[in-house]
């Protein structure tokens, strides 16, 4: 195989402190050192805890992943770090140290968004994996994180379009905020989806939101305030039990994943995606079986925090099923290869680092500086 230049990536987004190395699409390392147990107590993120523990976490996670990696800064071509959408104070000492290292040994900067980085995470591939990037545009990204819910169309690598996205809180954000009112401890996401599996399915059930409206977009502020009602009122009557808890999870996060499915069902069935066009009210009904539209879309890649979950993905590929049956084209859904790649983690700011390199995108080490608010 050939052998791709080496880059060392730096994730500090928000509160695990992330190191990698990559060389094409393929992960040599990637190692994540999660601050969650020190941002436990605050039920989110604490912004100078996050700064202070990124300070003493990233260098030896540097190490690391060089180590694991069987390679020294000598072999690297080029440093790539998350510049946005992220903490101001975390994204800052990502950059700094980046600086540090790309001064101190001749290396060239690669200024990466995180966004970008999930929605590319599912072309990820491990050590020995070939690569085959081909027909696959355009696809559409479903990045499902704690800070974004945002579908994607894909044209190409580095050119995209945002087609629909959250107006208010984001897919995990909402978990968390009521797994914190559950008492499940920061991040609520995984302990969720564990509770979730002992749920009685239907003994909640959660209006569906953004049904009535013509787009794409997501809304989860809604829910959230649906079942902080609940909870208040089960725990008022006193009927806050264990498979209360249970039922609660399995009815929050089917109601998060039917939302974000209901929207991808119109997104495939849209007659131009990329014009944002919904399709026309009872499209189902009228679609005979064989000879009904195709969408534009090669392929689904499921990206975030939240793409870890099982049920998501099983919502996900129900729905692409359902695709099958009326339109006879078979639209293949991707994952990252591992857990890890679906939370922050620095191998796929490396993976997006990668592509730009072959473009001979490279940040100017002076304006090389934090944007909190980036967009894709
Ligand atoms: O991508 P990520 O690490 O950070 C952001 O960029 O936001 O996503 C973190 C989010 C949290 O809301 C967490 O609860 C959620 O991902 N999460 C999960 C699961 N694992 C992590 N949500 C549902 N099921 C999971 N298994
Ligand atoms: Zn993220």
């Amino acid at each position: 195989m050939l052998s791709l230049p080496k880059i060392l990536a730096i994730d500090t987004s928000c509160d695990d402190s992330s190191a990698a190395v990559v060389s094409g699409v393929n992960i040599l390392s990637n190692i994540v050192s999660s601050q969650h147990q020190i941002h436990k107590k605050y039920g989110g993120v604490f912004p100078t805890l996050a700064k202070q523990a990124h300070r003493e976490n990233l260098a030896p996670a540097i190490a690391m992943a060089l180590q694991q990696a069987k390679t020294s800064l000598d072999e690297i071509t080029a440093i790539a770090v998350t510049v946005g959408p992220g903490l101001a104070p975390a994204l800052e000492v990502g950059i700094n140290h980046a600086k540090e290292l790309a001064l101190k040994h001749h290396k060239k900067i690669i200024a990466v968004n995180h966004i970008e980085a999930h929605a590319l995470s599912p072309l990820a591939l491990s050590a020995k994996k070939e690569a085959q990037i081909i027909d696959i545009f355009p696809s559409l990204a479903v990045v499902i994180s704690g800070g974004h819910s945002e579908f994607i169309l894909v044209e190409k690598i580095g050119q995209y379009q945002k087609i629909g996205q959250t107006i208010d809180d984001a897919a995990g954000e909402c978990l968390d905020k009521v797994g914190r009112l559950l008492n499940l401890g920061y991040p609520a996401g995984p302990l969720l989806e564990k509770f979730a599996k002992k749920g009685k399915l239907g003994r909640f059930i959660f209006p569906k939101a953004m049904t009535g409206r013509a787009d794409f977009d997501l809304s989860f502020s809604g829910l959230k305030t649906a079942a902080r009602n609940l909870i208040t009122q089960l725990e008022e009557k006193g009927a806050l039990d264990q498979q209360s808890t249970y039922d609660l999870a399995l009815a929050i996060q089917t109601a998060v994943f039917e939302q974000i499915s209901y929207k991808l069902e119109r997104i495939l069935f849209s007659p131009d995606p990329s014009k944002k066009i919904y399709p026309s009210r009872g499209y189902l009904r009228h679609l005979s079986s064989v000879n009904a539209q195709t969408s534009p879309i090669k392929e689904i890649w499921l990206g975030g925090g939240v793409a870890a979950n099982i049920a998501l993905r099983q919502e996900i590929r129900k729905l692409l099923n359902r695709y099958q049956k009326i339109t006879g084209e078979k639209l293949k859904l991707k994952v990252p290869y591992s857990k890890r790649l679906c939370g922050d983690n620095a191998a796929m700011i490396g993976l997006v680092a990668n592509f730009k390199l072959q473009r001979g995108e490279f940040a100017k080490e002076s304006d090389l500086d934090r944007q909190p608010n980036l967009k894709i």
